[in-house]
């Protein structure tokens, strides 16, 4: 419902002005993402929009977060709101409307390029995530923006390929994290490249227009991705409300001050995981006559405006006090953000800490004050700040694992690279990624070294990383380089030896029973290194728990051509709701690294598993072991039979609560119960949940299951 000041707005706006708020165009000076004029003699803002989940791009720098991948691993969506808030304040400090995110896709394949970007294969997790961080942009009155709805769950082909997917899957597992970042009260949507059985999310009307905005109540503003719409009278009747960037692309690299013919393609193939960028200005040249032929209905342009409006109010960007916040007028209400403060420097740690899993530990960790230890690895000396594309935040500073690990350490440091560095990959290089490291230093990098360090080291902590980039899939879940023949040769030379993963997602670990402990740090951010020696010497119990599976390869369910990367331009979900663990769990198929798995420093037991209602259950856990730690209590229903044999997944997962306990504490804990666990989505009758004995396992990970309740429904 929108206010009487917008439907004043409305009626005095001429059609050539409110089709200039559908669309992006330059920005003035040429800082953002986006920018959408506005209507000065209105005194409607310009709005300027923003990149995005990892940290706030502009052309400035900003606090380079921790990946969402990791932010998701802390299992602590309060985390997620305050995550939120600290970027909606940065965002406020860069004179930016609108934040870009979260990206909220669900990790279907392990080997999607975006996955440090997304939050897990489990909807109950992404959900929690995606409402957490929405609502705190939007608490500082930023418009949040989920992305990318829906169903682009690769790079491969992104801006053509087809998801086939059925009505089911979607509902259950695909589009529910997107829902609870609606109710989260997000104020705007990106629509996905991909088309989904058949047609362009940008043009998608069952999935824009009936599900999202009449279904869910959705109040926002629909944005295409940038360059990612096809169609003029397709979209904007399908259900989109704003073209980005609007643009053509060279009207948007010449705004950054890049000349069009200077650009060097960098290698792309727009029919594969780039869209097409000439489509950028089809709403500025062409809504207008489609309005006045009457192909898109009058009303359906004044819903556009009306929806945008109705969020620019909501925001405080409109009226007397409003303005957008880089107009010089107007906006001063808002304050003025905060940017790299103490809290967010402190916020970035706390979240890489919270978010790194403890996969193994044979004892060895955490590390002795005074132990000698060798640091190890191609990119020792910096921070692994995120994958490459649209994420990519420039941080003003940032601490290397050896510089973290140095600060803290009493005993001797040695440091060894071993082998080169392992570059960055991003679509802005045209994926001009390369294994081999160009300075010399790097290529002299020798495994002989990295061996003398660990031979004279007490303990030796081999750092490794994997390569990922928006527009491009892994093409395996190997480590690159020579990096497993690097932790081989430091594992034979010291039986101490620590593996961290700094890592986009899963990654093959086949030297895991040769070494003593392996930890998942995700992209830890710009406070890798003090994230990173805070958990090894035990000053922080590492908190995480895994929101995807490790498993080999071959073991994923999406393992044939047709359902990844698909063939014909169409990729098909055959393996339906066995995604993730419910795979793993359908088909007694053994994962490295179960979801939901990750050690402390502590133990934990766990008594008097009760339900309290059908939608709680409560567990006493008790820290037995020896030094203080954090547990992520794990609630997964398994639903009785369903009719007509239709499947159900053996356990989803319904809830989860962190809590931390001194050694010999215990405390009772309550699991709220996600009601779609219990559900199914029936095409005709909508969520259904069969009567009958639901089966509530308590435990440690999806495999670690420790109590049982029942709940009749
Ligand atoms: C990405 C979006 C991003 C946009 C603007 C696209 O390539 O898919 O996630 O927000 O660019 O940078």
């Amino acid at each position: 419902m929108s206010s009487a000041a917008v439907k004043r707005l409305l009626s005095a706006l001429t059609i050539e002005e409110k089709v200039r708020l559908t669309h992006g165009a330059t920005d003035t000076d040429g800082t953002s993402t986006g920018f959408v004029p506005g209507v000065e003699r209105l005194d409607i803002p310009n709005v300027r929009l923003s990149d995005g989940p990892l940290g706030v791009r502009t052309d400035e720098p900003a606090t380079a977060f921790p990946a969402s991948i990791a932010l998701a691993a802390s299992f602590d969506a309060d985390l997620a709101r305050e995550f939120g808030a600290a970027l909606g304040r940065e965002a406020t400090a860069r004179t930016q409307d609108v934040l870009l995110g979260p990206g909220l896709n669900l990790v279907r394949v392990p080997h999607c390029g975006r996955n440090f970007e997304y939050f897990s294969e489990d909807p109950v997790v992404t959900g929690q995530f995606a409402a957490g961080v929405v609502e705190g942009i939007e608490s500082e009155d930023v418009i949040a923006t989920p992305k990318h709805f829906a169903a682009n769950n690769q790079e491969t082909a992104r801006a053509s390929v087809s998801a086939e997917v059925d009505e089911r899957v979607l509902r259950e597992l695909y589009l529910p994290g997107f829902r609870d970042a609606v109710e989260a009260g997000a104020g705007a949507a990106m629509s996905a490249y991909n088309r989904v059985n058949g047609t362009f999310m940008s043009e998608h009307e069952h999935l824009l227009s009936e599900v999202l905005k009449d279904e869910w109540g959705f109040e926002g503003v629909v944005m295409s991705d940038w360059f990612g719409t096809e169609s003029v009278v397709g979209t904007a009747n399908g259900g989109l409300d704003l073209q980005m960037p609007g643009i053509s692309a060279e009207e948007l690299f010449e705004s950054m001050g890049m000349p069009a013919d200077e650009i060097d393609p960098g290698g792309f193939d727009y029919a594969d995981g780039m869209p097409d960028p000439r489509t950028g200005g089809l709403f500025r040249e062409k809504l207008a006559d489609a309005v006045e032929a009457g192909d898109v209905p009058a009303s359906r342009l004044d819903d556009m405006v009306e929806r945008y409006l109705t969020q620019l109010e909501r925001h405080g960007l409109l009226g007397e006090s409003g303005g957008g916040r880089a107009d010089d007028e107007g906006g001063a209400d808002r304050g003025e953000g905060a940017i790299d403060t103490p809290e967010h420097r402190e916020l970035a740690e706390r979240i890489a800490v919270r978010g790194t899993v403890l996969l193994e530990n044979d004892g060895v960790l955490p590390l002795a004050d005074d132990a000698d230890v060798a640091v190890i690895g191609p990119n020792v000396d910096e921070a692994i700040l995120g994958g490459g594309g649209s994420s990519e935040t420039t941080p003003f500073t940032d601490t290397s694992p050896v510089e973290g690990i140095e600060a803290r350490a009493d005993g001797d440091v040695s440091v060894a690279r071993g082998i080169p560095r392992i570059e960055d990959v991003s679509l802005f290089d045209g994926f001009g990624g390369d294994d081999e490291a160009e300075d010399e230093e790097s290529a002299d990098a020798s495994v002989d070294d990295a061996v003398a360090a660990a031979e004279d080291a007490d303990a030796a902590v081999v750092f490794v990383r994997d390569q990922a980039t928006e527009a491009a899939d892994r093409e395996t879940l190997a480590l690159p380089g020579e990096q497993d023949e690097l932790v081989d040769a430091v594992a034979a030379a010291n039986d101490r030896t620590v593996v961290v993963l700094d890592t986009s997602g899963p990654v093959e670990t086949p030297w895991r029973e040769d070494v003593a402990a392996v930890l998942a740090g995700w992209y830890p951010g710009q406070a890798h290194g003090d994230a990173a020696a805070s958990v090894l010497y035990g000053d922080s119990d590492p908190g995480g728990r895994l929101p995807v599976t490790f498993a080999p390869e071959g073991e994923y369910p999406a393992n044939t051509e047709r359902r990844f990367p698909g063939v014909d331009g169409e990729v098909h979900y055959e393996e339906g709701l066995l995604v993730g663990y419910r795979h793993f769990d359908a088909t007694d198929a053994e994962p490295t690294y179960p979801f939901g798995h990750g050690r402390s420093y502590a133990e934990f037991a766990y008594r008097d598993a009760v339900a309290v209602d059908d939608a709680t259950v409560e567990v006493t856990v008790e820290n037995t072991g020896e030094r203080p730690g954090r547990e992520v209590v794990q609630a997964y229903v398994d639903a009785p039979e369903a009719p007509d044999d239709l499947e159900r997944p053996p356990r989803e997962l319904a809830g989860f609560a962190a809590l931390s306990l001194d050694p010999g504490e215990s405390r009772r804990v309550a699991v709220a119960l996600d009601e779609r666990a219990f559900g199914r989505y029936d095409e005709s009758d909508g969520w259904t949940v069969d009567s009958g004995e639901h089966v509530v396992s308590v435990g440690r990970s999806s495999r670690d299951l420790r109590l049982g309740v029942s709940i009749d429904r």
